[in-house]
């Protein structure tokens, strides 16, 4: 029999991952993993961060029986989706920047990719500009401190403005850029909030609903959604479980990456 759908992330952004999956899938049973312990993946190194997501991942692939794998983080996605494939016998999902839907909207050709400081560096993203926005110009900010806004908002409290406007900040120095990619899986759950601390308007575009599509169109045969939503984090934490409980997950169990 199928098994559910996992969606991974360092932390909480796969909930915006769950969010759109829940939209076109709304009767596919979801599991969620999120690797807290060593959240934020954004800081730390390659040749680590490779080897700690194919742990976590193998693990709660294992201990979910899920039948695909949807990596619903833009740093561990550019990095490490080659390895998961190879290392996993179930279709993997990835996430990457939003580059091609925001060029081809652009009008002024100038778009901005807000993510963490590796995806925003990565030779996977500068591929992506490349291909797919050659005659655009790109403004890369590396926006850390979103992720812990994020954070902080699923875990009940308001994100803190002075801190969103100063990781906004370097998209405004040039009034013609007109739409920005939310490259971290973690941004969309601000989204509100961040239009609010943005001095003028312009078009905000993540990812989730076209990895929603994606796996819509990879898993053909899924699980029914039925009883408890299970989830998966790699160490204890209170608050956390609070919030992924406000998205409908069942209390968390423990991962024992290898
Ligand atoms: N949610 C992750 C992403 O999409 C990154 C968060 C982190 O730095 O751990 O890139």
């Amino acid at each position: 029999m199928a098994g559910p759908i996992l969606v991974f992330d360092s932390g909480v952004g796969g909930l915006s991952v769950v969010q759109a999956l829940r939209q076109r899938l709304p009767e596919a049973a979801l599991a969620y993993a999120c690797d807290n312990a060593m959240l934020p993946y954004g800081q730390r190194e390659d040749a680590w961060l490779v080897q700690r997501i194919r742990a976590v991942c193998e693990a709660a692939v294992a201990a979910s029986g899920c039948s695909a794998l949807v990596v619903a983080c833009n740093t561990a996605s550019t990095l490490a989706l080659d390895v998961l494939r190879e290392c996993l016998a179930i279709p993997v999902v990835g996430t990457v920047p939003a580059i091609k839907p925001a060029a081809q909207l652009s009008r002024t050709r100038h778009i901005g990719l807000l993510a963490t400081r590796a995806t925003v560096s990565r030779p996977y993203t500068l591929q992506l500009i490349q291909d797919f926005a050659a005659d655009c110009r790109v403004t890369r900010v590396a926006a850390d401190a979103l992720v812990i806004e994020a954070e902080r908002l699923v875990a009940g409290e308001l994100p803190d403005r002075t801190i969103l406007c100063q990781a906004l900040a370097p998209l405004w120095e040039d009034p013609d850029l007109d739409t920005v990619v939310l490259g971290c899986t973690h941004f969309p759950l601000l989204a509100p909030w961040l239009a609010e601390a943005a001095p003028r308007q312009v078009t905000w575009i993540d990812s989730g609903e076209a990895i929603a599509r994606r796996v819509a169109q990879v898993v053909t045969v899924f699980a029914p959604r039925q009883g408890d939503t299970p989830s998966f984090v790699t160490t204890p934490d209170e608050r956390l479980g609070r919030g992924l409980a406000t998205f409908g997950f069942a209390s968390p169990r423990l991962l024992h990456p290898a």
